[in-house]
């Protein structure tokens, strides 16, 4: 079976409606940040401070390429991920892409008390998130099935997904 690729903006769901999906459908679950900080031996807080954003971009991209040659997996994706066209390409290739979304309210709410982002790490995020999200949005609309995860719990977001697969 080809992969599932979950994109969308950070705090839109992806990594616990995709370990729910994994289990639902009884895939393998990968998260690409996680593969990414495997792979440099680093967090994605250090990698972005000490080597910086273009540097992460690159990996990321490698990394990617590398999870695209698996099948029947789950990987959620870094918010950025998809600016690239590249590695939209990718994940078209090689699996189904579905984009989650939320509004800025939402994500503000479900990320502020993360320190896992540095590109949130502002004196404004809102403002951040409301200007990073207008930006990305072309990007995320171009994916196979779209799901809106502001008003559902990570199980509906799931069942939603599923029944947008079938
Ligand atoms: C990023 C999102 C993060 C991570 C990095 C950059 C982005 O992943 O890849 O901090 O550009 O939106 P999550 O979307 O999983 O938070």
């Amino acid at each position: 079976m080809k992969n599932i690729y979950l994109l969308g903006f950070m705090g839109s769901g992806k990594t616990s409606v995709g370990k729910r999906l994994a289990e639902k459908k009884n895939m393998t679950f990968i998260d690409l940040d996680e593969k990414i900080e495997e792979s440099e031996g680093m967090s994605i807080a250090e990698i972005f401070a000490g080597k910086g954003e273009e540097y992460f971009r690159d990996v990321e991209k490698k990394v990617l390429k590398e999870l695209s040659a698996m099948d029947s997996c789950i990987v959620a994706t870094g918010g950025g991920a998809v600016m690239d066209p590249e590695n939209l390409q990718t994940m078209k290739n090689s699996g189904v892409t579905v984009s989650l979304l939320a509004s800025p309210e939402i994500v503000h709410e479900r990320v502020k008390n993360s320190n896992l982002r540095p590109l949130l790490n502002v004196e404004n995020p809102i403002d951040e998130i409301k200007k990073l999200m207008f930006e990305r949005a072309a990007f995320y609309i171009k994916s196979d099935i779209i799901v809106d995860t502001s008003d559902l719990s990570v199980d509906e977001a799931a069942d939603e997904i599923i029944g947008e697969l079938n």
